[in-house]
């Protein structure tokens, strides 16, 4: 059976103060989660102290983002290997911010999907589509070129140590939700798409859905068949919320 997880993504937020009560009360809400069905993906100099708050409980934790290169001159980058020294088990690759604020294109987010896997990472690959590709109708046409980037250079088996985040860029951080069908309708695309190259790969992989993803729509969300679980952004701050929409997965 495929793995359920919801995951927090702090983005350029909180300071060590805040993340510690932050933490302390994920902590205690989320006892009776089963292992690696939660993560949160924190800002790189609170990796220490996330790594000894987070040990030995059921949640894991990991980047928001990952180097493509192994070390050298790269000033201001982290390397997987870096992120081993500090525990993390996932590294978001490919979010939309990175994509349209930092020049990530599909070939990039490729090459930091295989260096993250090549380091004992497992990839949050983020795929989705703008409000204008949307409206375009070319939403099915994006996803399926940022999903074959990813395939022909890792292979489409390294999808068995991946989860595919779909978030619609349109519905990061505005409080516009996907429809709960409208994803549905994505996440199996994304499901037939890869089917097509390796049926039990598509059937086993964890697809996320994640934008403006609240306590109080997470519920409907998870319920539709192909939604594995959610990206957390805003909602990820909020102890209770957070905690709220991680219980939401054993409802
Ligand atoms: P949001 O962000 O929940 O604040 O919309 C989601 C994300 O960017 O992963």
């Amino acid at each position: 059976m495929r793995k359920k997880l919801v995951v927090g993504n702090w983005k350029m937020y909180g300071n060590s103060i805040e993340n510690e009560q932050l933490l302390n009360s994920i902590v205690a809400g989320l006892t009776g989660l089963q292992i690696e069905q939660c993560a949160v993906c924190v800002p790189y100099p609170y990796l220490p102290s996330v790594q000894n708050k987070l040990n030995n409980t059921n949640i894991s934790w990991g980047a928001q983002n990952v180097s493509q290169y192994q070390k050298g001159a790269y000033t201001g980058e982290v390397s997987t290997s870096m992120l081993n020294d500090f525990g993390c088990t996932f590294v978001i690759i490919g979010h939309s911010e990175r994509r349209s604020l930092f020049g990530e294109n599909n070939d990039i987010v490729a090459e930091k999907y295989v260096a993250a896997q090549g380091g004992k990472l497992t990839p949050i690959l983020c795929v989705g589509e703008t409000l204008e590709q949307r409206e375009r109708g070319i939403t099915e046409q994006i996803i399926q070129e940022q999903l074959m980037t990813i395939i022909n250079k890792a292979g489409v088996e390294s999808l068995s140590k991946a989860v595919v985040a779909y978030e619609p860029v349109w519905a990061i951080g505005t409080g516009k939700t996907a429809a709960p069908n409208q994803a549905q309708e994505v996440h199996t695309f994304i499901r037939n798409s890869i089917g097509t190259q390796d049926m039990t790969i598509a059937k086993e992989l964890t697809i996320l859905y994640g934008g403006s993803v609240k306590a109080n729509n997470a519920a409907e969300l998870f319920a539709m068949p192909d939604i594995d679980g959610g990206l957390i952004g805003g909602a990820s701050l909020v102890a209770d919320d957070f905690v709220a929409i991680c219980n939401t997965l054993n409802n």
